[in-house]
């Protein structure tokens, strides 16, 4: 892409589409019999949403839920809230919770939280990115497609004020830090 802000690749495209073959296949194999609901975090997670859900050859269910975070484009505060809630109950449900990036942890265990207090009769996470070292208690994820360095990232839906979500790689950010 013609951008400057668009810096050095993290995650190409190829190692994106490997991983989630192999993802698919580990989920597969761990659901069998007990096909998971299917809970993605909108906006980031749209695309690797779309992509891990075919690689899983079962009869998955999907909702979306849709969070904000108070803070500012490239930082969270923890501060979080339900934009958007769930259609579906969770209560005696397999939820498989996907999400783009886990920095801080923050906004996972919110999520945590209050899907747990929802019944379901499993809970497990599938993050496609996890930041290196930040978090301050273990995120406990299930399934992770890469640990990467902590540069701010964009792509493969990732924003920075809702651009760039379309790339199909994952990229360092290379531009002004308070955008939007
Ligand atoms: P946390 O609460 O600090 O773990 O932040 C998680 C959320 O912040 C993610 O779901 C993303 O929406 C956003 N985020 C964190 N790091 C990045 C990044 O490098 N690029 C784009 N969004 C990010
Ligand atoms: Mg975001």
């Amino acid at each position: 892409m013609n951008d400057s802000n668009v810096g050095e690749v993290v995650v190409d495209g190829e190692q994106i589409r490997d991983r989630i073959a192999e993802l698919g296949r580990r989920i597969t194999e761990d659901y069998a019999g007990d096909p998971p609901l299917l809970v993605g975090v909108l906006k980031g997670a749209f695309m690797f949403m779309a992509d891990l859900a075919r690689s899983i050859h079962l009869p998955v269910e999907f909702d979306f839920m849709a969070v904000a975070s108070y803070g500012s484009a490239t930082r969270t505060s923890g501060v979080v809230r339900i934009v958007k809630d769930l259609d579906l109950d969770l209560t005696g449900r397999h939820v498989l919770l996907v999400e783009d990036i886990v920095d801080s942890g923050l906004t996972l265990s919110f999520l945590r939280k209050n899907l747990q207090a929802r019944g379901p009769e499993s809970l497990e996470v599938c993050a496609l990115l996890l930041r290196e070292g930040l978090q301050k208690a273990d995120p406990d994820l299930k399934y992770v497609g890469f640990t990467i360095p902590p540069d701010f990232v964009i792509g493969y839906g990732l924003d920075v004020a809702e651009r760039y979500r379309n790339l199909g790689y994952v990229a360092r950010y290379d531009g002004p830090r308070d955008l939007g």
